[in-house]
């Protein structure tokens, strides 16, 4: 089913629930693309951070409210020049980004957070000589005078930044760093927020409980892009996915048809487990 043309095998069954920053029900939740105007939307983005060399060429992925999308696919694919290039980091060449129906193509990161847009990059996304509560602080500059009510927001979805808003992001574990990452960039209260590998470098243990934060950040109202090499336990949490390869789309569905199609299992996926089994016999 997930082939390339396929937009997914059911269409939605559900409106779209919530308002901005009102929690979603999850319960509710459609499989398969649903139908009408999406929140974002990426149209054949050609992009590259040099003249004349292409890291996309061609990738197009949309994001509708209430959903968690997936961007996996291997090592040096483009996952994160897309995310970027979401955020007006990478400059599109060709291709079109819409907001909300709005062209953003080329907009300016700035101007995107204020339109509720946010970015987690994949590294040094946390200020560590900063403590929790000043890294906040840069997460909200662009609305100095919300901090307290962003600040009990951002509270009410991780409870730990607050008990320990004195500490320096630097002192903290890999799984708490990315924490204050996400609780940074939720300080503008985005609709929609770009998550590069959270997981990465965390214990398998903590990599489960970044997974399990970055649904309780959806349920919280926040429409996810997330871009793993943890492809199997990002599927899981996933409502739709992309494989990206050489910057282009190669398979999308749900993360249920993505996870259990013969070719991504065996290209992007991985049948180790299997050969061992085979080999034992
Ligand atoms: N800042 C940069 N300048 C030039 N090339 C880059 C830059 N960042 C990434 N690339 C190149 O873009 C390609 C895709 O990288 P990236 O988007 O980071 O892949 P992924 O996140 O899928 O591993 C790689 O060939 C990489 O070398
Ligand atoms: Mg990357």
């Amino acid at each position: 089913m997930a082939d390339k043309e396929s937009k997914a095998s059911a269409k939605n069954t559900r409106e779209a629930q919530g308002g901005e920053g009102e929690a979603f029900d999850r319960k509710a939740i459609h499989v398969g693309e649903p139908d009408g105007e999406p929140l974002m939307d990426a149209q054949n983005l050609v992009a590259g951070y040099l003249p004349g060399v292409n890291i996309l060429n061609g990738a197009s992925l949309s994001l509708h409210k209430g959903e968690i999308v997936g961007i996996i696919g291997p090592n040096g694919a483009g996952k994160s020049t897309l995310l970027k290039s979401l955020f007006g980091l990478v400059h599109i060449h060709s291709g079109k980004l819409l907001l909300r129906g709005e062209d953003i193509t080329n907009m300016r990161a700035d101007k995107l957070v204020s339109r509720g847009v946010g970015f987690v990059p994949q590294t040094e996304n946390v200020f560590p000589s900063l403590t929790i509560e000043e890294n906040l602080r840069m997460g909200g500059f662009q609305a100095p005078k919300k901090f307290n009510e962003r600040f009990e927001y951002v509270s009410s979805i991780f409870p730990k930044l607050a008990s320990r808003k004195d500490q320096l992001a630097g002192s903290l574990s890999g799984g708490e760093r990315q924490m204050v990452a996400m609780g940074r960039a939720l300080m503008m209260r985005p609709s929609v927020l770009l998550l590069d590998e959270p997981s990465a470098g965390l214990s398998p243990m903590l990599q489960d409980e970044t997974f399990i934060q970055v649904r309780k950040v959806n349920k919280a109202g926040v429409s996810v892009v997330i871009v793993e090499q943890n492809a199997r336990r990002c599927l899981q949490i996933c409502d739709r996915g992309y494989v990206l390869d050489q910057g282009r789309n190669a398979y999308s569905g749900t993360g249920r048809d993505l996870m259990t199609d013969p070719k991504v299992v065996s290209l992007y996926l991985g049948n180790l487990e299997e050969e061992v089994e085979k080999e034992g016999r």
